[in-house]
């Protein structure tokens, strides 16, 4: 349930669109809430924020990772950016599966808010980046969640595992950031977005659907990444 004394972003974890994440296996369908189309409207909705979504998010990591001097904080953050990357590219795979193409406005202005948020990186010091980068992440981890259940009620079943493991690649960057700004005095002054229930769960919801593999795994493991 909604806190109206909780801004908004800290009740994402509350929130489902078809409520399946509430749901028991062989109750609430997401077909039985959500038509077909108007579920496959909002997947490629999704789909589409998602893939300009990583490209910003690409394009700020790239200036965070020149903003800090530890070695391990650069691996890391490169690490993560290789993990939009691939992404961004899976992303575009599936809509174009779809008969879609990424939204030429959604592009431009996320591109630049990246580039943007990149370079404020050097200026603004070690806290603000890493605590903006936590919470973008956890709303990337619902975002991914959300696509596999319109995915789901619009019969893509093909599409559930690589829009899962995208979720739970999303969880691993926003447990990264969190832990840092956790070591970070300015933490205790800022308010704290809810952390993410444990990776184990993002698959529950879906446990009792037979999905095939997806080609996420295959493209991680080809960029040298595995989770
Ligand atoms: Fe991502
Ligand atoms: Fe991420």
């Amino acid at each position: 349930m909604r806190d109206s004394n909780h801004p908004a972003w800290s009740t994402v974890w509350d929130d489902s669109p078809l409520g399946l994440v509430a749901s028991k296996p062989g109750s609430a369908l997401a077909t039985e809430v959500l038509s077909p189309a108007l579920a496959r409207e909002k997947l490629i909705r999704t789909l589409k924020n998602a893939y300009s979504g990583e490209l910003g998010a690409i394009n700020a990591y790239k200036g965070h990772q020149k903003s800090v001097s530890d070695p391990a904080e650069i691996k890391m953050i490169h690490r993560i950016e290789v993990e939009e990357i691939v992404h961004r590219e899976r992303v575009g795979e599936i809509l174009s599966l779809l008969g879609e193409a990424p939204s030429v406005h959604q592009e431009k202005t996320m591109g630049w808010v990246g580039k943007t948020l990149g370079i404020l990186c050097s200026w603004s010091g070690w806290f603000a980046p890493m605590y903006g980068a936590g919470l973008l992440e956890s709303r990337n981890i619902r975002e991914y969640e959300e696509a596999a259940e319109y995915a789901l009620a619009a019969g893509h079943v093909e599409f559930l595992d690589d829009l899962l493991l995208m979720a739970e690649v999303e969880w691993e960057h926003e447990q990264f950031f969190r832990e840092k700004c956790r070591t970070h005095f300015l933490y205790s002054w800022f308010p704290k977005w809810p952390a993410p229930p444990a990776k184990e769960t993002i698959r529950e919801p879906f446990a009792w659907i037979e999905y095939p593999e997806g080609r996420l795994s295959h493209h991680l493991n080809a960029a040298g990444l595995t989770l």
